[in-house]
Parts: C-alpha cells; structure tokens; sequence
C-alpha cells in the first residue's frame, strides 16, 4: 500500500473511531482507534522525512492512550455507583474461585510446536520450581511472581497456560475476567482479594488471567470501578513477592501496550511470536495427523506458503479441510483424500483474511525490552 492510501486509511479509521466513541459505541470505536493505531506505527518507519516520522509515532501513541484510558470495554450492564451492591461475606466469595480440575488439561508442552525458547523458559522458571522447589530453594531460588505472555492472537498463549497447569502439578486457578469484574463500586476489589486469599490457601498454585488487558487496563481517573481493580490487582501482585512465595501470577494478552503502566512494570515479559517455518511445518502435521487420508502431502511447501499466519490459522485450514471434505463424502457417497491443492486453495483464502499488524509488537518489544524474561 503506497504512503497516501496508508495516509487515507489512518484518516478513515481515526475518523470511523472518533465517530462511533461520541456517539457513546465505545467497543466500535476501540476497533478503529487499534486500527488507526496500528497504521500509524506503520507510517512512523515509512514516511521519508524524520519530523513526519517523529509526528506519526506521537500520534500513535496518542492514540493508544486515548484507548486505554476511554475505550476499555466494560462488563454488559452499566458501571453503578454508591451502596446498592448486594453485599457478599469473603467466604462467599472464596467460595466462587475453585482450582481447575487436576485432569482437565491434557495439552503438554510437546504438543507445542516451536516456541522452543519460550518451552525452555516456562519450563526452567515455572515449572520445575513448582515441582522441586526444594531444590530451587537450595541453590536460593524460588517459583513466584508474575508472567505476562504477550503475542499476536492464536500463538499459543493459552496452550502454554494449559500445558503449565497439566504438567506443574500444582493448583491452576483460571478465573475468566467476567467473573471478577463488577458494576458496583468496591465489589471487584473484594472478589480479587478473595480470588488472592484463595489461592494462598491453596499453595503451590498459578493463577492465570488470560486476556489480562480486560482487568489491567490503565483507566482515565474518573472511571472509579476500573481505577480501584488495577489498583487492587497491584496491592496483589506487590504481596506476591513477599509472602507468597510459591504463588506465581501467569497472564496472558494480545495487545500488552493496554496494559496499566503500574501493573506492566511488576510483570516479567515473555514474547510469543507468530509460527517459524519449522514450527508451520509441525503444526500443519499435527493437525493433519489423526483421521484423515492423506495424499502427497509436501510439509515444507505448506510451511513456505503459509509465512505470517499464527497456529491457529493452521488449525483452522486443517478444520476447514476437513468439513469440506465430509461434506463432499456425504455429496458423493465416496470417501475422500485430503490433497495439496485442498490445502494450498483453502490456505490461499486464508491470507486474504485481515492480519494483525506486528510493528506494534516491534515497538513494544523494544520498549520493553529489559523486563525480557
Ligand atoms: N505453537 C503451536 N503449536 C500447535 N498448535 C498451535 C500453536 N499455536 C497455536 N496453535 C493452535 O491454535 C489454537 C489457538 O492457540 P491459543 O488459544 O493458545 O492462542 P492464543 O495465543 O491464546 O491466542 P489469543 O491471543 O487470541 O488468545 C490452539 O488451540 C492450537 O490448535
Ligand atoms: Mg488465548
């Protein structure tokens, strides 16, 4: 796309944005204002001129604060201010946050393909603390703290989460944000500090908080509910590293740069990036391997032809395949053999699909490149 189309989109998205947020839309209005985010990091690296460079990047930022301070999308019903809530005790409360069911997640992390550094990592820093800690104390280390897993969408962020919590062997606590966050004011920080005591009753344990930038999200001031849940989800991960030392915080987020500065500077950073060629190659095959017929399937051409897509976009070639090819079974009455020209036409409609703009994640790796784990 030339610089004056790139121009014109970023016009149309800011536009659309500021269109949809006066008319009170705010989750419309936080798609186009990512957008118009997303293309001004663009022209930030391509404009010719230092000063057009330097403009285009303030405005980007601009644009990102805007949302993180006006466009966080809030729970369904409407924030209610005062004393109405109905009043729970804390053991109420407690009682609404279980640990996962030991056997409810099968996925391992050699089910994971690539991310071999990322593997190593969460392996050395989480997993095997929690498993031997007794070890780790002896050479002065301990499992605790938190972990924000940040990457573009279907990277596998939640698969390392589940493969943590099937091999850990410790207590997994997901509590989806819906279930935390609250209309009424002073009730959310009851049920995270609820949520916290919980899991400190039951030790060692992770909590993981997917979609983090839901409840982390830096807020304007005068949005009184959402102010009050960073600042309770800070008071948490500050006791972290006290007395809470086999109590490890996991997080996960596609769009880190939404995150409360705060809350950002206590967490270590780990980067899940989109799929290698190697790592397509092996995806592609794990999906293609059970209950299938297959037929000269080239795995280095598919990996080729697939530069850009995430894990779950392959997932999701190989599941449409699949539907293609039991409906065609049902229209034919024949069994039918997935081909490379299924593969290669149903990836062809794949990367016609929107994309998710990697500069943001450059930019924010570089920024933030000293909280690497
Ligand atoms: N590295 C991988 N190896 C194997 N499968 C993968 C990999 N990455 C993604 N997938 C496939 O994509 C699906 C989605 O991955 P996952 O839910 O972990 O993505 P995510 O990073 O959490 O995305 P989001 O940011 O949208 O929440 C998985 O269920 C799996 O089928
Ligand atoms: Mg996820």
């Amino acid at each position: 796309m030339s610089l004056n189309l790139k121009f014109g989109a970023f016009k149309s998205y800011y536009d659309e944005g500021m269109s949809a947020y006066t008319k009170g839309d705010f989750s419309v209005s936080r798609e186009y204002m990512l957008k118009a985010a997303e293309m001004c990091s663009d022209l930030a690296t391509q404009y010719p001129t230092a000063d057009m460079r330097a403009e285009f990047k303030k405005k980007g930022e601009d644009i990102l604060k805007f949302i993180r301070t006006n466009l966080v999308v809030r729970p369904k019903e409407e924030v209610v201010s005062g004393g109405n809530a109905p009043s729970q005790k804390a053991d109420n409360l407690e009682s609404a946050f279980e640990p996962m069911p030991k056997d409810q997640f099968k996925v391992k992390l050699t089910d994971i393909a690539g991310l071999e550094e990322v593997k190593e990592t969460i392996k050395k820093r989480l997993i095997l603390p929690l498993k031997k800690p007794e070890v780790y104390k002896e050479y002065g280390v301990t499992a605790g703290g938190a972990i924000l897993m940040y990457g573009p969408p279907g990277t596998g962020k939640t698969m390392i989460a589940k493969a943590v919590a099937s091999e850990s062997d410790v207590n997994f606590f997901y509590v989806p944000s819906d279930k935390l966050v609250d209309k009424y004011v002073g009730e959310t920080e009851k049920k995270i500090a609820a949520l916290f005591d919980k899991v400190r009753k039951n030790l060692p344990a992770v909590l993981f908080f997917d979609e983090f930038d839901t409840i982390a999200s830096e807020r304007s001031a005068d949005d009184k509910v959402a102010k009050m849940t960073v600042a309770a989800l800070l008071t948490q991960i500050d006791g972290l590293g006290n007395d809470t030392r086999d109590m490890l915080l996991l997080a996960a987020t596609n769009t880190p740069w939404l995150i409360d500065g705060a809350v950002l500077s206590r967490c270590k950073n780990l980067y899940l990036p989109l799929p290698d060629a190697e790592a397509r190659a092996t995806i592609f095959h794990i999906h293609l391997k059970k209950n299938l017929k297959k037929k000269d399937i080239d795995y280095v051409l598919l990996a080729d032809q697939t530069e850009g897509l995430s894990g779950r976009d392959i997932s999701k070639i190989c599941e449409e395949i699949r539907l293609n090819l039991a409906s065609r079974c049902i229209e034919t009455g024949d069994a039918q053999i997935c081909t490379m020209d299924d593969l290669l036409e149903e990836i062809r409609a794949a990367k016609k699909r929107p994309r998710p703009n990697l500069r943001m994640f450059e930019t924010y790796n570089k920024e933030h490149s000293k909280d690497m784990l």
